[in-house]
């Protein structure tokens, strides 16, 4: 099934916010299976976000990223990709709609407190980057068949 890679940065970690951010993916229906705590090295948060490399806020956005506990999981789902994207909601907070994780809980974009792959190479290269094959556990929720039909 399709996986996306999700993180909860310093700023949420901090603010103390975890347990809200993951209930809100668990409620929806998605399956966590991959989760830890980590303070990203230098070298994880340069590649993680090597796509940002030229723009102003690189070094400020790898310096945020590494500068505290960040909670990094993997989760699992049809459609869990651009879900997790909607749940999120824009980079902007102030733009982002309230109801979304941006738009209840966060007002500053070098603050936005969640990351999530923007798509299915960027999912599997994050996951990939983020954790070991066997950090990651595939595992039936038992009410499976009250979330889906298939
Ligand atoms: P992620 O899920 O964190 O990747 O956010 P995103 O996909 O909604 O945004 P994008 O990948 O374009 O940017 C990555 C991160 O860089 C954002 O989440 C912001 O924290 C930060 N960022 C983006 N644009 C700006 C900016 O103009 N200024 C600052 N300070 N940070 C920015
Ligand atoms: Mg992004």
């Amino acid at each position: 099934a399709e996986r996306t890679f999700i993180a909860i940065k310093p700023d949420g970690v901090q603010r103390g916010i975890v347990g809200e951010i993951i209930s809100r993916f668990e409620r929806k229906g998605f399956k966590l299976v991959g989760l830890k705590q980590l303070i990203p090295s230098q070298s994880l948060a340069e590649q993680h976000y090597a796509v940002h490399k030229e723009r102003p806020f690189f070094s400020t956005l790898v310096n945020f990223i590494t500068s505290g506990p960040v909670v990094a999981m993997v989760w699992e789902g049809e459609g869990v990709i651009l879900s997790a994207r909607k749940l999120i909601g824009a980079t902007n907070p102030l733009q982002s709609e309230p109801g979304t994780i941006r738009g209840d809980l966060a007002i500053d974009i070098g603050r936005n407190i969640i990351h999530g792959s923007d798509g299915p190479e960027t999912a599997l290269s994050e996951i990939a980057l983020w954790f070991e094959v066997s950090e990651v556990t595939d595992w039936i929720p038992s009410d499976y068949s009250w979330r889906t039909e298939k």
